[in-house]
């Protein structure tokens, strides 16, 4: 083990700060190291929304859920999945950019993800705890425009920042067996081993500080995909200009 790997090990999501604020420099430390992550193809296509306005973090708090920590964190960013420098890039080059492209997509949705773990772990490495708030996706094309969102910009997720007022347990993770496979995808052993899992997530769910309830992994995850998964989702990326090839 390593003071790095350590720390990742030691992630959980955060969602009660203190009110000590995090100040602009250190933010931007953190905002760098979301930057050296690996991008594709040097791509750099995540664009992120620091978003001060107490209106507007209220307004996206409730379409978020409501979610009320997304108002109170000392900080709350929005990471967009941005092609449109690259459209002005291409202009200034006289190229016109073939958007619209899954692949496009895929990265720039992909940069976003890598910008926005590097950070975490940076927060966390400077004892800050934080959040990803998907749930700014219930009201994706409101959230667009509250952040006056350009067409090729959409919002992945956000992420509330700050100096954690609570020290929950950490959430145990699938057996590696699960997730890592040799040389071929054999899943003949998973519902058994996710069997016993089922009851390692139970007792966590029943013994946490931060609210009990009785639900193994495998009944969250069947319940919640036996319903639909926002399905405004593809009309508003094909009418931002992604996903349309
Ligand atoms: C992309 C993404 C979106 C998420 N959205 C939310 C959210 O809207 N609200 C929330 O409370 N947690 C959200 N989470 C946090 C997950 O629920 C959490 O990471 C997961 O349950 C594992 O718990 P842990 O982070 O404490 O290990 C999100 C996580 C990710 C990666």
């Amino acid at each position: 083990m390593t003071p790095v790997i350590e720390l990742l090990c030691q992630h959980r999501s955060i969602r009660k700060f203190t009110d000590q604020p995090i100040d602009q420099a250190t933010l931007e430390t953190l905002i760098q190291a979301g930057q050296a992550a690996a991008t594709s193809s040097f791509i750099q296509a995540c664009t992120v929304i620091q978003v001060n306005d107490s209106h507007k973090r209220e307004q996206l708090a409730q379409w978020a859920g409501p979610q009320a920590y997304v108002a109170e964190a000392p900080q709350f960013l929005v990471f967009c999945a941005d092609m449109k420098r690259h459209q002005l890039m291409c202009q200034i080059h006289d190229a016109p950019m073939e958007s619209g492209f899954t692949e496009q997509f895929l990265t720039a949705s992909l940069d976003c993800g890598l910008f926005a773990q590097n950070l975490m772990v940076a927060a966390e490495s400077l004892g800050l705890g934080g959040v990803y708030i998907g749930g700014l996706r219930n009201r994706i094309e409101a959230v667009a425009d509250l952040l006056e969102l350009p067409e090729l910009v959409y919002p992945v997720f956000g992420l509330c920042l700050g100096y954690p007022a609570q020290n929950p347990e950490v959430k145990p993770r699938l057996p590696v067996s699960v997730v890592l496979k040799q040389d071929r995808y054999d899943d003949s052993q998973d519902v058994a081993t996710i069997r016993e899992y089922d009851q390692v997530v139970r007792e966590y769910y029943a013994t946490r500080s931060g609210g009990t309830k009785d639900m193994s992994w495998s009944e969250q995850i069947s319940g919640m995909l036996s319903k639909e998964a926002r399905p405004h989702m593809l009309p508003f990326l094909q009418q931002r200009g992604f996903l349309n090839k």
